[in-house]
């Protein structure tokens, strides 16, 4: 995993798919590589998804950006803000 990362700060970027066993390390083995990015000058987003039927399939995504109506950058705030007419 910290070979993907320091590929990635290199400009060859990955997907990586990291499965198992409720508990076995997923969430620590993706928060180390994270703080590993980090600490190579990534910006790094991070977003969780869940396994509920109710789960909306975008909002990690919009969470990893910081993108909702209570973010305190305005031009992210905007995007779910409705269109003026
Ligand atoms: N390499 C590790 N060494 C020691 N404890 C670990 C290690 N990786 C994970 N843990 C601990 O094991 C528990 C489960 O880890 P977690 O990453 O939440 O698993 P998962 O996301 O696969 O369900 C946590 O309490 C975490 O702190
Ligand atoms: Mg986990």
């Amino acid at each position: 995993m910290l070979r993907r990362v320091t590929d990635t700060v290199a400009g060859r970027g990955h997907v990586v798919l990291v499965e198992g066993e409720p508990g076995i390390g997923k969430t620590a083995l993706v928060r180390a590589a994270c703080a590993a990015a980090a600490k190579q000058g990534c910006q790094v987003f991070l977003g969780a998804g869940t396994s509920s039927p109710k789960a909306l399939p975008l909002v990690p995504l919009l969470d990893a950006l910081d993108v909702s109506d209570a973010s305190l950058d305005p031009d992210r705030a905007a995007v779910v803000r409705p269109a003026a007419r």
